[in-house]
């Protein structure tokens, strides 16, 4: 019997896998193995041997086990290393991606937009995306059922709110949160009904601005104006401005900037025109700065109202308004960098 168990030694000695040492296993304690077979003996035996015949193959048995699980011990473990070492092997010192995200053009442009006016000492303010009828229509002068009304057409939800559809719904409450005199722009996501084309989407970014005190003019109003876009654009653009109607301010106007993509001979993204309507301004409508409490006889002021998506269209030169909703990362990864 010790020639088995040296035998065994020698086999396992040769073992490099787990498969091969549970091969040994099953050749020496398995149904018909070496070790196994010792014990059919045993029923052949005169009962006065039988007693210490057992007791030896028993201790044969549990040795032959102990050598069998240790070596399944070694051979896993160099198992495990090798693969670690080879196919499997996880080098931690290769550098990982470093693919950064970059800022939405809208928001640089915003960003620029926020710095230019808080250094001209207006509050940044923000407003909620769904309004009521009275923040949107009603206290700007647009009674229901004014024709003014089809213009911006929106989504009503059934508690009775819209979804803003320009950021002049919030006009009413910065006003009655501040008093006069008040300077403050309020950016922010509108949603019109919209039949969308290069320069229309259904959801669009607008930057309310207005500044309400004793003696404010349109001189103040075209100021402001003409700070803003030669702060944004850094060189000399065309823009014209002309007489427009918006029920909430008197006298009101549009100012166009000339298409810097066609650069004002006209093509789709400014609808052939050759100018693109960027931002609608003019003086607050009397009846607005009542209904906000502010005396119309002593103060006066002005309001604008920027397509923020427009002015990146015409910074960047996007040619259509709907790829700046589109999270398409090969259009978004062109504003690398320019935080
Ligand atoms: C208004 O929304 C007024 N509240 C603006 C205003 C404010 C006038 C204060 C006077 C005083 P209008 O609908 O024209 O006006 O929109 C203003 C600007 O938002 C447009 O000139 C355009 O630049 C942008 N805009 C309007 N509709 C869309 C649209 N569907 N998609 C993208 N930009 C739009």
């Amino acid at each position: 019997m010790e020639e088995l168990i040296s035998k065994l030694h020698a086999v396992l000695g040769a073992a490099n896998t787990v498969q091969e040492v549970e091969a040994i296993r099953v050749n020496f304690l398995g149904r018909n193995g070496s070790i196994t077979l010792l014990f059919e003996k045993l029923k052949s035996l005169p009962n006065e041997e039988k007693k210490a015949y057992g007791a030896h193959i028993n201790s044969v048995k549990q040795q032959a086990e102990k050598l069998i699980s240790e070596s399944l011990a070694t051979v896993s473990e160099k198992e495990l290393i090798s693969k670690l070492n080879a196919a499997e092997a996880v080098d931690l010192s290769t550098p990982a991606s470093v693919e950064l995200g970059s800022f939405h053009p809208r928001s640089l442009v915003l960003k620029d937009l926020e710095e230019i006016f808080e250094s001209m000492g207006f509050y940044v303010e923000d407003y909620s995306e769904t309004v009521t009828d009275y923040d949107c229509f009603e206290s700007l002068n647009i009674p229901a059922h004014h024709p003014a009304r089809d213009m911006q057409d929106t989504f009503y939800l059934n508690n009775g709110q819209v979804l803003k559809t320009h950021t002049s719904a919030a006009q009413n409450h910065i006003m009655r949160k501040y008093g006069v005199p008040v300077k403050a722009i309020f950016p922010g996501r509108c949603f019109r009904a919209e039949a969308t084309d290069a320069k229309h989407e259904t959801t669009f970014y607008q930057m309310e601005g207005i500044m309400v005190d004793e003696g404010i003019s349109i001189s103040n109003l075209i100021y402001f104006m003409k700070t803003m876009l030669s702060e944004v654009f850094k060189t000399d653009i065309k823009v014209r401005l002309r007489p427009g109607f918006f029920p909430f301010v008197e006298p009101g106007f549009e100012l166009d900037i000339a298409c810097t993509i066609c650069g004002g001979g006209g093509c789709q993204s400014c609808g052939n025109a050759g100018w693109l309507e960027l931002c609608p301004c003019g003086m607050i409508h009397p009846a607005v700065l009542k209904e906000a409490g502010i005396d119309p006889e002593k103060y006066s002021g002005f309001a604008f109202g920027l397509g923020v998506d427009r002015l990146v269209m015409m910074r960047y030169k996007c040619k259509d308004i709907r790829d700046l909703n589109k999270g398409n990362l090969k259009f978004l990864s062109q504003f690398k960098g320019g935080a």
